[in-house]
């Protein structure tokens, strides 16, 4: 029928595969890109829909979102931040994802990729200047590097991480993108590959949650001798956002002697949680 939404094409093509109403509640949100659609962690979980679920219905949900692949969310965990995403329709789990005129290869069901920090990815792109060297201690699959890559007239990226299914993905969205001879894959823990690069960084970018604090000093150690500009990301609550930017600073210039921060900005990127804040501090270290 013209007019129906997403949500009502959902339900139409479920109901019309059990032929009658759905048991119990369905999706009203899901993330959908390419040719693949994320539900939500719990979606068709409770018992009503145990003798219902199967490829054939799975088919059918894939139909009403108009995708050819499935998947559901789980929580993302672990030290290395593993996705956990689970197929439900379709083997192949590699999906290309394009935003801000950036293409991020990665596998769903082993790496993240938070939708809701779209404006950060843009930003980055936006903050850096001609010639800037950066070193992105936490790159995950780029996140945060390739927009700067793409977007902006950086000189050099150092790009450090552990995850070896992030670190692929990134291999290949560098090729992707055309911006291989601009960044250099540092594999391993941040706080031992940081010996190697040196202190080079104009920029360094921290974008670890719940915290970061165990790669303070490795950001010392890579940041340049006259300073530069790092942000670290975080969780604040919503009205304590300034105590916890001087406790950072303090914390980081720790690492450092003599050396001092001035707070540029605290920008929030979203909700982690009740009353907990994803935030990112901006901060100048001379
Ligand atoms: C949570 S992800 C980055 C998420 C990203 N900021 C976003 O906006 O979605 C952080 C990455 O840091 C990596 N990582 C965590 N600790 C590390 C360490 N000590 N050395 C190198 N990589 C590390 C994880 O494997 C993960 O890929």
């Amino acid at each position: 029928m013209a007019g129906r939404g997403p949500h009502e094409r959902l339900y139409d093509s479920i109901s019309s595969f059990l032929g009658k109403n759905p048991p119990s509640e369905i999706p009203k949100k899901w993330e959908r890109f390419s040719d693949i659609a994320i539900l939500p962690s719990g979606s068709f979980r409770d018992e009503s829909w145990e003798d219902v679920v199967g490829p054939d219905f799975w088919k059918a949900v894939a139909q009403g979102l108009n995708v050819e692949r499935l998947g559901v969310m789980g929580e993302v965990t672990g030290r290395i931040r593993k996705s956990g995403v689970k197929m439900l329709l379709g083997d192949d789990d590699w999906v290309v994802r394009r935003e801000n005129g950036v293409d991020y290869g990665y596998h769903v069901t082993k790496c993240m990729f938070s939708a809701g920090n779209v404006n950060e990815r843009r930003r980055m792109g936006e903050v850096v200047r001609r010639g800037e060297v950066v070193v992105d201690l936490f790159a995950g699959i780029g996140y945060y590097s390739l927009p700067i890559l793409v977007h902006s007239e950086v000189e050099h990226i150092h790009c450090c991480e552990w995850n070896n299914d992030a670190v692929e993905s990134l291999e290949w969205s560098l090729e992707r993108n055309n911006v291989s001879s601009l960044c250099t894959i540092h594999r391993g823990d941040n706080r031992e590959t940081c010996k190697s690069i040196g202190k080079v960084a104009d920029r360094v970018i921290m974008g670890l949650l719940p915290t970061s604090e165990r790669s303070f000093e490795a950001a010392m150690e890579v940041l340049s001798d006259s300073g530069g500009v790092i942000h670290i990301h975080g969780l604040a609550k919503p009205d304590e956002y300034s105590e916890w930017a001087e406790e950072v600073m303090t914390g980081i210039c720790n690492f450092r002697e003599g050396s001092r921060a001035r707070k540029i900005i605290v920008n929030r990127i979203k909700s982690y949680a009740p009353r907990w804040d994803h935030v990112v501090l901006d901060v100048e270290i001379n």
